[in-house]
């Protein structure tokens, strides 16, 4: 009787199987509301890490270990939740926590803080805010600022930061001296930048933030952080005058210029702008294994900080929007998507808290990776495949309701503002990152992380 198996064994064994199925989240991509409870269940779980609305934490912001710029990243995610599924769960709090978060300025410069703040920190509010203006999430009440004043406010703080001292122009990385990493120049930064005026531009038909646009691409060119097969690499250092470029590619700088790019093609219809936009996509694909999306520099080596494991779900965001921009690319696009969309719900694993997944889609199992950055990545690139099924982005001409106010931020200028005594701590913390910064550098690495 050595091959036979009682009835209990087997049954055991089915229990197994089925929780192996069972244990990856269900995605069917032809059935809009599987791709509506999947995405539920990435972002449930995602909120999850949320505690700013419990009575005495601070609204807006993200429990340690994640900095101030991921939260802004997450609301915009969630921004996108509501666009694309209609599910106003978590709209009061996404609200809540981007009108805590603006400074008194209104302008996402809190004097909190001051001490990290760099311009793509503050990049990633404003693009949330531009989202929210763009998809006519629900206004804050009159008397509160308003989404797309919030987005001009950021560009109206961070144009005139344009630094022609060195490098013959362009966005530092930080915004304040006394920071680590004033003297890097971040494609981040200018992508940020980019991204945001294009998009203003389109929002508003005003053709000052559009010549900003052009502007900072010619300057993004021009020194390299963008190269002939439109790659896009991290940073160069301004105390060399960009002479030198850390040639590390993350995902997140492809998608900021490729869904700015596809906006100024859609402003124009310059042929000019499609063959970029064309070219861009191609070098996207320095971001995909077998069709599946995966952060080149570092998953490899697992060496993905806690801001990295969240790149993916910008990459998977800004490629879907563009698709609604430049039609014709959802040829290439959506197939990428829904491949990585796939993978990335083979890496979840479902629960009573929503689905946790994990970092590597690329391994098409759970590998117990888990964050904030994850469940965004696995939550965008999950809901991108609605795209085909909500409009557009509105403009304040066909249908845009937010209010706008082209002087906001204006006055907030370059002033000293309050700020806490920096501690020793915070020095140690911020010379880590030039360390890191420098070894890339020197190192020349170009794919990994060192
Ligand atoms: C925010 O989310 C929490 C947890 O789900 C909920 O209890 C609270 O009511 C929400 N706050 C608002 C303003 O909706
Ligand atoms: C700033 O920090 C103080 C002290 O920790 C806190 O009370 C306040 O709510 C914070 N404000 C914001 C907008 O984060
Ligand atoms: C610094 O770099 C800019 C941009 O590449 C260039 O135009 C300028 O001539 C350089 N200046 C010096 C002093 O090398
Ligand atoms: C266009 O934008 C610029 C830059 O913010 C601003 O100075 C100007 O007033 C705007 N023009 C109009 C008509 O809103
Ligand atoms: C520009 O984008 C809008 C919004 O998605 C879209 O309706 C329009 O067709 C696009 N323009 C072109 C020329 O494709
Ligand atoms: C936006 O549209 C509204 C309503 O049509 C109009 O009153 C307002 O002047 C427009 N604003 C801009 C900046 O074009």
């Amino acid at each position: 009787m050595k091959f036979s198996i009682s009835a209990s064994q087997a049954a055991s064994s089915l229990l197994l199987a089925s929780n192996v199925v069972n244990a990856q989240l269900t995605l069917d991509l032809t059935q809009t509301d599987s791709i509506k409870q999947a995405a539920k269940q990435a972002a449930t779980n995602m909120f999850n890490y949320y505690t700013g609305w419990r009575p005495g934490d601070v609204p807006g912001n993200l429990p340690a270990p994640y900095y101030w710029w991921e939260a802004g990243a997450m609301f915009g995610a969630l921004v996108d939740y509501w666009y694309y599924t209609g599910d106003d769960t978590f709209n009061a709090n996404t609200t809540a926590g981007l009108l805590a978060q603006v400074g008194p300025n209104r302008d996402y410069m809190p004097p909190n803080q001051t001490k990290t703040e760099g311009n793509d920190d503050q990049g990633f509010w404003g693009m949330a805010a531009m989202s929210a203006a763009e998809v006519n999430f629900p206004n804050p009440p009159g008397d509160e600022p308003q989404w797309l004043a919030l987005a001009q406010a950021v560009f109206n703080t961070q144009a005139p930061r344009w630094d022609d001292t060195t490098c013959a122009g362009g966005l530092r990385w930080q915004i304040f001296a006394f920071n680590n990493g004033y003297t890097y120049k971040n494609t981040i930064s200018n992508g940020c930048f980019f991204n945001l005026a294009a998009r203003l531009g389109r929002y508003t038909g005003n053709q000052t933030y559009v010549d900003w646009a052009n502007r900072m691409w010619d300057w993004v060119g021009s020194v390299g952080l963008m190269n002939n097969e439109y790659h896009f690499f991290d940073g160069t250092d301004d105390t060399l005058n960009c002479s030198q470029v850390n040639h590390i590619q993350w995902s997140y700088n492809a998608g900021v210029f490729l869904l700015g790019a596809a906006t100024m093609w859609n402003i124009t219809e310059d042929d000019v702008w499609k063959q970029r936009v064309d070219g861009m996509l191609k070098g996207t694909s320095v971001f995909f294994k077998n069709n599946v999306m995966f952060e080149v520099a570092c998953e490899p080596n697992g060496k993905c900080n806690v801001d990295q494991m969240s790149f993916k779900a910008y990459l998977a965001r800004w490629m879907a929007a563009t698709t609604k921009l430049a039609p014709w690319t959802a040829d290439t696009i959506m197939p990428l998507i829904q491949t990585s969309a796939q993978a990335a719900a083979k890496s979840c694993n479902p629960g009573a808290i929503g689905a946790t997944c994990g970092l590597q889609w690329t391994l098409g199992s759970y590998d117990g990776i888990t964050g904030v950055g994850q469940q965004m990545s696995a939550l965008e690139v999950i809901q991108s495949n609605l795209i085909s099924k909500v409009a557009g982005p509105v403009t304040n001409a066909t249908g845009g309701t937010s209010v706008g106010d082209p002087s906001a931020g204006s006055n907030s200028g370059q002033s000293p503002i309050i700020f806490d005594e920096i501690t020793t701590g915070d020095k140690v913390g911020a010379g880590f990152l030039t360390t890191f910064i420098l070894v890339g550098i020197l190192g020349g690495s170009w794919w990994m992380v060192a």
